[in-house]
C-alpha cells in the first residue's frame, strides 16, 4: 500500500523546509508554494491550453432554437446533453478539488496549473450543455415541467442519473481520506481515453455545425487532458510497486463502470436506475442522432471503447500496469472484481 503523505520524487517532491522540520502534523497549506518543473511533458500539456483555447459564446447557438425541431427531437437532444453534463459537472468538481489538493501537498507547479486548466475546460464543456439545453428546451432538466409520458421519462432518467451522481461524488470526496493521493492522481487518465473517443465520434457524426464545432473543440481539450494525465501517470508509476499498480488497474475498471451510461450502457454494479431506463435512453439517443446531434450507436461506442483502450495497452503495460478485463466490450486483461455496493472512485471526463 501507499503510505499517505510519502514523498514522491516527482509530482510531490518539494515539501518546504518548515513542513519537513515539523513533520506532517502541521495542517497542509498552499503557501509558500513552488515553481518547480519536474515533469516537462506535463508543463508542455499545460502550455498548449493557451493557443488551443476557444470561446463557446461565439458559436452559432441559434441553430438550436426549439422551433427548428419537432418537440421530441428537441427533448431528445437536450436529454443527451443533460446526461453529458453529469460527467462534465463531476469533472469540474473532481479536477477543481484535485488542483486544490495539489497545492496543499506542494506538488510541482505544472500539476497544479494543469489541473486548474482542466477544471476550466470542464466548465466550458458544461457550458456547451447548458447553452444547448436552454435553446432546445428552456429549463431542461432542472426546472422543466413535463407535459406527457415521453417528457416525463426524459426528466425521470436524468434525475435518476443525477441521484447516482450524488452518490459518486460523496464517495469521491471521502476517497481523499481513504486512499493515497498518488492513486487518485494516477487514475485520471482513463476517463480521458473515453472522453477523447466519444467526443470525436459526436463531432464526426453531427449534422449541425454548432455541434460539430463544439465537439471538435472539446475533443482537442480531451486530447490535451489525456496527454497531461498520462504524463502524471508515468511519473507516479515509476515509483510504485506491483500492488500499487494493480490498484490503478482496478481504478480503470471503476472508470468503465462510472462512464458506462455515456460510453456504453449503464453497468448495474454501481448504477441504480429505473428498470426501463435503458429502453427509453436508447430511444432518446436515436432520436437525438437522427435530428443532428451525432450520438454514436451502442455498437459503435462499444467498438470504439475497445479500440481506444487497446491503443494504450502497450504503453500501460510497459509501465507495469495491466489493463482490466472488461467483458462487456470484449477487452481481455486482468480479472478485477467489483462487487455491488463498492464505492466507485474514479475521475470523470
Ligand atoms: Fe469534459
Ligand atoms: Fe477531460
Amino acid at each position: 500500500m501507499f503510505q499517505k503523505g510519502r514523498e514522491d520524487p516527482g509530482l510531490n517532491h518539494s515539501k518546504n523546509k518548515k513542513q519537513r522540520q515539523k513533520g506532517d502534523k502541521e495542517p497542509l497549506n498552499i503557501f509558500p508554494g513552488n515553481w518547480d518543473v519536474m515533469t516537462p511533458s506535463l508543463l508542455r500539456s499545460y502550455e498548449l491550453w493557451f493557443p488551443q483555447s476557444w470561446d463557446p459564446v461565439a458559436l452559432d447557438w441559434s441553430q438550436l432554437d426549439g422551433g427548428n425541431f419537432d418537440r421530441k427531437e428537441a427533448i431528445s437532444q437536450a436529454y443527451w446533453l443533460a446526461k453529458l453534463a453529469l460527467f462534465e459537472k463531476s469533472g469540474i468538481g473532481a479536477f477543481g478539488l484535485a488542483a486544490l489538493q495539489a497545492g496543499r501537498h506542494n506538488m510541482e507547479d505544472p500539476t497544479k496549473k494543469f489541473l486548474a486548466a482542466v477544471t476550466f475546460d470542464e466548465c466550458r464543456h458544461d457550458e456547451v450543455c447548458r447553452r444547448a439545453c436552454s435553446r432546445l428546451c428552456p429549463g431542461f432538466p432542472y426546472t422543466f415541467r413535463p407535459s406527457n409520458d415521453f417528457e416525463e421519462r426524459a426528466v425521470r432518467n436524468i434525475n435518476a442519473l443525477y441521484e447516482n451522481g450524488r452518490r459518486y461524488w460523496s464517495a469521491f470526496e471521502e476517497a481523499w481520506e481513504k486512499y493515497p493521493l498518488e492513486l487518485i492522481f494516477s487514475s485520471f487518465f482513463f476517463a480521458e481515453i473515453g472522453a477523447q473517443l466519444i467526443f470525436g465520434q459526436v463531432a464526426d457524426g453531427s449534422g449541425l455545425k454548432v455541434y460539430r464545432d463544439s465537439f471538435k473543440n472539446i475533443t482537442r481539450d480531451e486530447s490535451r487532458h489525456l496527454t497531461g494525465t498520462l504524463a502524471m501517470l508515468e511519473r507516479l508509476a515509476a515509483s510504485m510497486d506491483d500492488k500499487q499498480k494493480m490498484m490503478i488497474t482496478r481504478q480503470m475498471k471503476h472508470g468503465f463502470i462510472y462512464l458506462s451510461p455515456l460510453l456504453f450502457k449503464p453497468v448495474g454494479d454501481f448504477w441504480d436506475l429505473p428498470r426501463d431506463f435503458y429502453e427509453s435512453d436508447s430511444k432518446f439517443e436515436e432520436l437525438a442522432s437522427r435530428s443532428g446531434l451525432g450520438v454514436p450507436s451502442l455498437e459503435q461506442r462499444s467498438k470504439a471503447w475497445l479500440n481506444a483502450i487497446e491503443k494504450h495497452r502497450k504503453r500501460l503495460e510497459s509501465m507495469g500496469i495491466g489493463v482490466p478485463r472488461i467483458e462487456e466490450i470484449g477487452l481481455e486483461g486482468v480479472d478485477v472484481s467489483v462487487k455491488k455496493g463498492d464505492a466507485i472512485i474514479t475521475s470523470p471526463l
